[in-house]
Order: structure tokens, then C-alpha cells, then sequence
């Protein structure tokens, strides 16, 4: 058994978080990945109010006994969603456990503490960690330049940023990007993670509620078939190369850029969310991580985290067997 700050702090049986996820973080993938020894993450705004959420949490609970948490992300819109709302609705349902993403997640925080939780603080660079350590969250989590979704401006690669907080910070934290295998995970942990969030491996897995001809594809995709758009407008974001990706960049790529209401249709949300339900993976746009290229499967989420946990105890012990003398 691997054995972590992680893993004591949320009582789980392996360091694994399935971090948030717009369209897919839903009851029955969060249960499974609950169920199998991980931590399971329900995504607040995938439901379409706090009163939704509430559903969704209680459907959560009927499929598992175990702890799950509930992702809050603070997007960068001039339209907030209510999510003091949604955070109400997670707290009033009891949920213990709360994964903050995106811009300044102050208020939460204190909302979420007060309340005794525990609240993972996902960023993407070591600054922006001791912010949110000040804050008084309990583990940080720190997307590389290697995740899907909104990496920052500033890519740094997950080796350096690890090593970097090994160095800064005082409190747990937790690789992110990149992970989709044991050896992977046991990386994390060399560079003093106290565990793993992951992303992209989860969207192949049999509970996860997308089309399975986008798990194909998954499945038939390399490391090379991710790219970054919104550079020009400073919200960078690693997602499918496909049709729809590729005419971003290509406004985006014109003199002067683009301005983002000339993207909005492309890059609609509701796009997206039809990629996952049809199975087209040219409609619109979604989130994905250069740990493409390590997924040759979709297995259960039990079978990949206890193979996971297989590979990273064997490749810890290999790696003792290299101290001698
Ligand atoms: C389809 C998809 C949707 C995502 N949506 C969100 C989101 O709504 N909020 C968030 O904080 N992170 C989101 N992420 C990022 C993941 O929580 C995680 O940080 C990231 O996937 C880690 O990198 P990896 O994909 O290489 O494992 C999403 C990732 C994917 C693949």
C-alpha cells in the first residue's frame, strides 16, 4: 500500500484525485473512482444550478459510501455563475471536501474552512501556490504544462514545478498533468507529491459518461495530437487538436488576433459538451492533456487504479534497488 499525506488526509487507499471536469465530472464516474480507493470529484458547474448539484450530490452518495469532493472552478467571465450558490448547496449536503481551480478562490476558502472542510487548491505555478497556502487550504495541487485545460501563461513543465514546491512550499501537495500511469505516479511521489490528480486518463475509463467513440479516439491518439489555444488572450488552454481547435489558432494566428467574441461560437461550452454526448470529436472543442499518448485502454476504474498502484510500488522498489553500498 502506498501511504501518503494524501491518503491519511482524505482516507483514501491510493494518492489519486480525478480532478474536476466540465461535462464529465458526474455521480457515476466520481462514485467509481471513490469506490475504487481514489478520490472521485463531482464538477459544481456541470450541473446547471446549485439545486442540480444537490441532486447530483445525493445520486453520488447512493453509489458509494466513500468520500468524494465537489470542484468548484472560478472561470475568468464577466457573467459569474452563482457559485456561492453551488458551494451553499455542496456544504448544506454535507460534502467535506472541495477542490477550488481558476482565479482567487479567497472567499471560498474561508466559507469552506469555516465549515471544517478539507479544500485542494488546484494551480500552475509555485506564486500562485503560496497564495493559497496563505489562504489556508490543505493540499495544493499543481498543473504542469503538461494538463489538459488551463495550464498558465507561463510553461513550466510539471518536473521543474514539482521540484520547485518540494522546495517552497510547507504543505502537502499533489502532481497534476501529465499522470496516466504507475511509473507516473511514482514520479509525483519522487518529487515529493503526496499523491496524483488526474484528468485525461479518467475520460477512457468504462464509468466515464462519454461517448465511447471519443474513447476510441483517445485510445487511437498520441502526445502529439493536443494544443494550446486562447494564447493570444492570455487564457491559455491545452485541448483536442482537431477541425474546430485548429480554426482558433487561426483567428487566433491573423494580424492583430482575435478578439474572443469572434471565437465564442467556436469554442461554445454547449459545443463541447456535444463532442462528449454524440461522439463527434470534430464538433466543438475539449479538454485534453499530452498523457494522450500513455492510454492505450479503457479499463474499469478499479482496473487502472489497481494497476496504478501495482506499477508505482514496483517501480519504488526497483528504484530502491539502485541505492547499494
Ligand atoms: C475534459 C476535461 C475537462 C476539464 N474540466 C475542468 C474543470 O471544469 N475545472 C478544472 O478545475 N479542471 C478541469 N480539467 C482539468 C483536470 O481537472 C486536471 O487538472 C487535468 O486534466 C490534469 O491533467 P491531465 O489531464 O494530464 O491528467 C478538465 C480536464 C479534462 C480532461
Amino acid at each position: 500500500m502506498l501511504v501518503t499525506a494524501l491518503t491519511k488526509l482524505l482516507n483514501i487507499r491510493i494518492p489519486i484525485i480525478q480532478g474536476g471536469m466540465q461535462w464529465v465530472g458526474l455521480p457515476q464516474l466520481a462514485a467509481a473512482v471513490s469506490n475504487s480507493g481514489g478520490l472521485g470529484i463531482l464538477t459544481a458547474l456541470t450541473q446547471p444550478d446549485p439545486n442540480a448539484l444537490r441532486l447530483a450530490i445525493r445520486e453520488t452518495r447512493k453509489l458509494t459510501p466513500k468520500p468524494f469532493g465537489v470542484n468548484i472552478t472560478l472561470l475568468p467571465t464577466i457573467n459569474p455563475p452563482d457559485y456561492e450558490g453551488y458551494a451553499r448547496a455542496a456544504l448544506e449536503e454535507g460534502v467535506m471536501i472541495f477542490e477550488t481551480a481558476g482565479n482567487n478562490p479567497a472567499h471560498l476558502v474561508k466559507s469552506f474552512k469555516d465549515h471544517g472542510c478539507i479544500v485542494i487548491h488546484k494551480c500552475t505555478n509555485i506564486r500562485h501556490a503560496k497564495s493559497a497556502a496563505r489562504l489556508g487550504v490543505d493540499v495544493l495541487s499543481i498543473d504542469g504544462f503538461e494538463c489538459a485545460g488551463h495550464g498558465g501563461e507561463e510553461d513550466i513543465g510539471g518536473l521543474v514545478l514539482l521540484a520547485k514546491a518540494a522546495q517552497e512550499l510547507d504543505i502537502p501537495y499533489i502532481a497534476s498533468g501529465g499522470i496516466a500511469t504507475g511509473r507516473g505516479l511514482a514520479a509525483a511521489l519522487a518529487l515529493g507529491a503526496a499523491g496524483a490528480n488526474i484528468g485525461t486518463r479518467f475520460l477512457c475509463t468504462v464509468e466515464s459518461p462519454i461517448h465511447q467513440s471519443i474513447k476510441d479516439k483517445i485510445v487511437a491518439s498520441k502526445e502529439q495530437d493536443t494544443v494550446h489555444i486562447f494564447r493570444t488572450l492570455r487564457n491559455t488552454a491545452r485541448v483536442y487538436r482537431n477541425t474546430v481547435s485548429e480554426q482558433v489558432i487561426a483567428l487566433e494566428s491573423l494580424p492583430g488576433g482575435a478578439r474572443f467574441d469572434e471565437l465564442r461560437d467556436l469554442v461554445s461550452g454547449q459545443r463541447g459538451r456535444r463532442v462528449f454526448e454524440t461522439g463527434d470529436p470534430d464538433y466543438g472543442i475539449w479538454s485534453a492533456g499530452v498523457a494522450l499518448g500513455l492510454i492505450n485502454d479503457c479499463p474499469t476504474c478499479e482496473e487502472l487504479l489497481r494497476r496504478m498502484e501495482r506499477e508505482a510500488e514496483e517501480a519504488i522498489k526497483g528504484m530502491a534497488e539502485l541505492v547499494q553500498g
